[in-house]
C-alpha cells in the first residue's frame, strides 16, 4: 500500500460508493474541501449532495451497486470507500432478504473486483457485529471479543450476520487490500430521514426522537429504553477516515472500531437529553415537550425484533495504530444534529 497519501496531490481520486447517504455527504464534502483531490461517487439518491454535483472534481453516477458494470468502475480506482447499505433497523425484519443482499452479495463482488484491480478497498462494517452483547459486557476489543448472535427466528439479525460474513470474506482474500470501519451509533446532520417526508419506516433511533419531537408525539422507549449505546458524532467519524488516508500502511488489513467511549448512554437518558434540548432550542419549559412512552420490541418492530444490551467500543487499536480519538461530546453532538433537524424540516 502507499503509506502517504498526499491530500495537495490532484492526481489521486477515491471511489465513494453510497456517497449520497449520511455518511458518505459529509465525507464527500470532507475530501472536496480538505484535499485537492477528485471523487467518483455512487449512489441510488442524492439529495443530499445537490451542492456538489456541479464540482469539478465530483463524478456522480446515480446507479446500484448490485450491477456487475458498477462494480467493475468502481474498482478502477486505487481507493474504493464502500458505504451502500440497507441499514435501518425497521427493515432487518421486514426485508431480511434484501438486507442480506444489500451487506453481503454486493459487498462481496466489490471485494473481488478491487482485489482483481489491487484497489485499496474501505469498507463499512458495523458496531452490531459483535452481536448480542448484555447490559454489564466489557468494551469490545477489534480481535478478541467473543460473539454470540440471536436466534435465526429473530431476524433482527440478518443484517448484522451478513456484515460479519464480508468482514470474514474480506480477510480471507488474499489478494485485498482492505480495512473495515465499526461505526458506534453516528449522529449529525442529515442522519437518516422524517418519516412520510423523505423516506418511509422506521429510522434509527436518533431521526426517530428528533421526528416525535418535531410533530410533538411521544417518544417510545423500546423496552424502557434500558440499552446503551456510545453515540459519535458524525465530524469524528471523518476525522478517523483522514486519519486512515494518512496512515495507509497501517490500516491496511485491519478492522477499527470507530466510536466515542465517553459518550455512553442508555437510550432512556437520551430521550431525556433530546427533551432538554428540544426545550432549550425552543426555549420553552421541559414539561411543554413531548414525553415519553414505554413500547415493546415486537410491537413496535415486529415479530423478530432483538436487540444487543450495551455496545462499548474499546478505541485503543484505533488510537495507537492511527493516532485517532473521537473528541466531541454528547451533549454538542446532540445538540447540533437536533438543530439541524429542527431546522431542515422547518415545521
Ligand atoms: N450511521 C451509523 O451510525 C452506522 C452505524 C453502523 C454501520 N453503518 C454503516 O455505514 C455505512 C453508511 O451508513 P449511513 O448511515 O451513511 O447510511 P445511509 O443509509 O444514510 O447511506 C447509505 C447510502 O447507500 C446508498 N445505497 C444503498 N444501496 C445501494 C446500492 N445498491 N447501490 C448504490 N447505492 C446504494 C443509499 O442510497 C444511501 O445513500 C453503511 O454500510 C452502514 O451499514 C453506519
Amino acid at each position: 500500500m502507499n503509506t502517504s497519501l498526499k491530500f495537495d496531490d490532484s492526481s489521486i481520486t477515491v471511489a465513494v460508493v453510497g456517497c449520497g447517504g449520511f455518511i458518505g455527504s459529509h465525507l464527500l464534502k470532507a475530501i472536496l474541501e480538505r484535499t485537492r483531490w477528485r471523487v467518483f461517487g455512487v449512489d441510488l439518491d442524492s439529495y443530499r449532495i445537490q451542492e456538489h454535483l456541479s464540482n469539478p472534481r465530483f463524478d456522480f453516477l446515480s446507479a446500484d451497486l448490485a450491477c456487475p458494470d458498477v462494480v467493475e468502475r468502481v474498482a478502477r480506482f486505487p481507493i474504493v470507500v464502500n458505504l451502500a447499505a440497507i441499514c435501518t433497523p425497521g427493515r432487518y425484519m421486514a426485508e431480511a432478504v434484501e438486507v442480506i443482499r444489500s451487506n453481503y452479495d454486493h459487498p462481496r463482488a466489490l471485494a473481488d473486483a478491487c482485489a482483481k484491480s489491487g484497489s485499496w478497498l474501505i469498507h463499512f462494517s458495523t458496531s452490531e457485529i459483535y452481536g448480542r452483547t448484555a447490559i454489564d459486557s466489557a468494551s469490545l476489543e477489534e480481535d478478541s471479543t467473543p460473539i454470540v448472535f440471536g436466534p435465526v427466528s429473530a431476524s433482527r439479525w440478518s443484517y448484522a450476520t451478513a456484515k460479519l460474513l464480508t468482514e470474514r470474506y474480506l480477510a480471507g482474500l488474499a489478494d485485498l487490500n482492505w480495512t473495515v470501519v465499526r461505526p458506534f451509533n453516528f449522529v449529525g446532520p442529515y442522519m437518516d430521514f422524517m418519516p412520510g417526508i423523505d423516506g418511509e419506516g422506521i429510522p434509527r433511533v436518533l431521526a426517530n426522537f428528533s421526528t416525535a419531537l418535531v410533530r410533538g408525539e411521544t417518544l417510545k422507549l423500546v423496552n424502557g429504553g434500558v440499552a446503551k449505546r456510545c453515540f459519535t458524532s458524525v465530524h469524528d467519524a471523518i476525522d478517523f477516515i483522514f486519519c486512515l488516508f494518512a496512515h495507509a500502511d497501517a490500516g491496511v488489513g485491519q478492522a477499527f472500531n470507530v466510536g466515542n467511549a465517553d459518550n455512553e448512554v442508555s437510550v432512556a437518558e437520551l430521550a431525556c437529553l433530546m427533551r432538554s434540548i428540544c426545550a432549550s432550542i425552543k426555549d420553552v419549559p421541559e414539561g411543554d415537550v413531548p414525553g415519553v412512552e414505554v413500547v415493546s420490541g415486537e410491537d413496535y418492530y415486529g415479530k423478530g425484533y432483538d436487540d444487543s444490551l450495551r455496545r462499548l467500543p474499546s478505541v485503543a487499536k484505533a488510537e495507537s495504530l492511527l493516532g485517532f480519538k473521537a473528541k466531541i461530546s454528547l451533549k454538542d453532538a446532540l445538540e447540533e444534529s437536533l438543530r439541524w433537524f429542527v431546522g431542515h424540516y422547518a415545521l
